[in-house]
């Protein structure tokens, strides 16, 4: 039931301290600030490349995950969508790892790209909301996301508990493979362990993003821009907007912004940036410089630090906690998520049912 809700989406948007919280206690030791996994059938130190394979939302985490599992395991990893993974006959070895995100685990073209990668001998790596799920049953290893029952299509909580999953996957992946230390170990999964209070504090600047989503309601377009793991947000933040308000919208690494986009840019289109203050930031700040200079309207999401940098004119700056920046994706998912839902509210859509659209997508 939806509680006190007035939509499941509001429900499971306000969940996600809660069920990320089950999920992060599922995969790290808090106390001893290390990372706990079942027992894996390989080992990441002899693992030469992943392959990580979803659809939609969840191949967002996934591109987010190739960021954490490059950065902190130094280890190639390939992102696509199961559309494209399954027909293009991606050249899978034996001993490669091939992981699958799902929240269903009845996605059909997720479920036919994790056969191709058993028949091809890759280990299969399966995270799940789902557990009694076919691609659950039919993965060598699964990592349950705790989020308990998503109603709403527009997937929100599954989403962050992937990122949790992933995260500490990712972790466990570079010190399996000697890049971190125990120091640095503890010192991610602190990180981890601060998420879900940095997500409810996320979620009190609700009010400022209902008045937002007044404006943004008015518009025929929105573009999102973000770099680095604020990359694959900013596709999300896309998607999450088009399917459930029916603006048209376009997500975009922010360094592309001047090999195209830029040309849309003017006075009646949004422009949503997400920029915690990252190793990135300052590359993200002369982007935004350039939209400014065409008389763009700025959203920017970003904390303290980068508000009191960013020195440009924005229409609206939404304020973030500070936090360790490797992790920033779980808790800017909020305010991502808030604005689509207050958009469509504001659109009268039929939120946890949009047109057109399915909760799980089990035909090809
Ligand atoms: O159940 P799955 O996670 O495999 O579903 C994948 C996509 O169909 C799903 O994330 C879809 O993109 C959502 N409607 C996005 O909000």
């Amino acid at each position: 039931d939806k509680a006190n809700y007035r939509h499941f989406m509001a429900k499971e948007i306000h969940e996600q301290p809660e069920v990320v919280g089950h999920t992060l206690a599922r995969y790290v030791d808090m106390a001893s600030e290390r990372v706990l996994l079942p027992k894996l059938p390989f080992d990441f130190k002899d693992i030469q490349r992943i392959s990580i394979v979803a659809c939609g939302t969840a191949s967002y985490a996934g591109y987010v995950a190739k960021y954490w599992f490059e950065r902190l395991g130094r280890v190639p990893v390939e992102i696509d969508v199961a559309s494209e993974f399954r027909y293009r006959e991606a050249p899978l070895r034996k001993g490669d790892l091939a992981i699958f995100i799902s929240q269903s685990g009845e996605t059909a073209d997720t479920l036919a790209a994790l056969r191709y990668a058993k028949a091809a001998g890759a280990y299969t790596l399966s995270v799940i909301n789902v557990p009694t799920s076919t691609i659950a049953r039919e993965s060598e290893t699964v990592l349950q996301t705790l989020a308990g029952p998503e109603i709403g299509v527009a997937s929100t909580k599954a989403f962050t508990c992937q990122l949790m999953v992933l995260a500490a996957l990712a972790v466990a992946a570079g010190k399996a493979r000697g890049e971190l230390s125990d120091a640095d170990e503890a010192k991610l999964v602190h990180g981890l362990i601060e998420i879900p209070r940095l997500m409810a504090q996320a979620l009190t600047i609700e009010p400022q993003i209902e008045k937002l989503a007044r404006e943004i309601s008015k518009s025929k377009d929105v573009l999102y821009l973000g770099r680095g793991t604020s990359y694959p947000l900013a596709l999300e933040g896309a998607l999450k907007l088009k399917e459930i308000s029916y603006i048209h919208a376009e997500g975009y690494a922010a360094g592309e912004l001047k090999h195209g986009p830029i040309a849309l840019i003017d006075e009646n289109m949004p422009v949503v940036v997400i920029a915690p203050h990252d190793r990135v930031f300052e590359k993200t700040v002369s982007n935004m410089q350039e939209v400014a200079a065409r008389g763009g309207n700025i959203i920017l999401m970003t904390d303290a630090k980068g508000a009191a940098e960013a020195t440009i004119e924005s229409l609206v700056t939404i304020i973030l906690p500070d936090m360790a920046a490797t992790f920033t994706p779980m808790v800017y998912a909020i305010p991502v998520q808030l604005l689509a839902y207050h958009t469509a509210v504001v659109m009268g859509t039929d939120v946890d049912q949009p047109r057109n659209l399915a909760k799980s997508v089990t035909v090809e």
